[in-house]
């Protein structure tokens, strides 16, 4: 595991299903103790650096939010000494401030999901509390940042990201209700991915886009699937550029505090990776 370059991983949602721009790309196929991943990664060197790319529902877009395997997924990453995860991703905007097609850097999560016991690397003899309290690495938020406004997208700085089960969108009242709560914005995806990526020492941030104003907004039609893929399709190039912009600025080594998460957190003698 460790004779491997710290490398960067790239998850894609909705509308990313690969990325271009690699040297000796190649396709790879990574099994884990929790099963097969969403998909091969492809892999090569990009701006020098070792990248990992893996679609998260799969090319062709085949599995469900709750039918992902988030911990394959992770897992697979953090065995090819992935440090730092750019994850890209379609969101619902809960605010009438952030439009279609805008980029949203979030910083907190609130989780609605219900199948928690597969969001944790713990359990089965090793015990553990990794802090949360800033799920999402500031680093690498505040590089996409850059990144994305020196593309030319009107970028919004941090925000809640309420993680819904799916597949249904929201009704009418629970979109009033995550509103009234403040939330920001709402997927189905992310907040396992940063959770596990935390306790795998990972520094993660997300490059959301907004696809639509969920169905709160009643000037605007609801959310639909169709409108959600116009959206990302006409935004993947853009996050593209993000990505290429982004992996020549990150660190060669993993020395952020998320890489050190597991330091204090074991309550059992017994460790997940070899440790800082
Ligand atoms: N992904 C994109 N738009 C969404 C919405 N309105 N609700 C949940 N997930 C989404």
């Amino acid at each position: 595991m460790t004779d491997l370059p710290p490398s960067i991983g790239i998850i894609g949602g909705s509308g990313l299903y690969d990325l271009e721009g690699f040297e000796q790309r190649e396709e790879i196929t990574v099994e884990t103790p929790f099963g097969a991943p969403s998909d091969k990664f492809v892999t090569g060197l990009y701006a020098g650096r070792r990248v990992y790319f893996l679609p998260r529902h799969g090319k062709g877009h085949r599995i469900l939010p709750t039918e992902l395997n988030h911990r394959a997924n992770i897992w697979a990453l953090r065995s090819l000494n992935v440090r730092w995860i750019i994850t890209v991703t379609a969101v619902g905007s809960l605010k009438e401030e952030y439009r279609p097609r805008d980029v949203m850097l979030f910083d907190q999560f609130f989780d609605r999901t219900s199948r928690r016991e597969h969001h944790t690397f713990f359990g089965n003899g090793i015990v553990g509390h990794v802090a949360f309290a800033d799920p999402i690495s500031e680093g690498l938020r505040s590089l996409l940042s850059e990144a994305a406004k020196a593309a030319g997208a009107r970028v919004h700085d941090g925000g809640t990201y309420v993680n819904m089960d799916g597949p249904a969108f929201s009704t009418r009242a629970e979109s009033n209700a995550n509103r009234q709560l403040g939330f920001d914005v709402i997927g189905m995806t992310n907040l396992p991915e940063a959770k596990l990526a935390r306790e795998a020492e990972i520094a993660l941030a997300t490059l959301a886009m907004i696809t639509d104003y969920d169905c709160w907004k009643t000037d605007e039609a609801h959310v639909t699937a169709d409108a959600v893929m116009a959206h990302v399709s006409a935004n993947a190039a853009m996050a593209k550029q993000v990505i290429a912009r982004v992996i020549p600025r990150i660190p060669a080594e993993p020395s952020w505090s998320e890489h050190q998460a597991l330091n204090g957190a074991l309550m059992t003698d017994r460790k997940l990776w070899p440790q800082a």
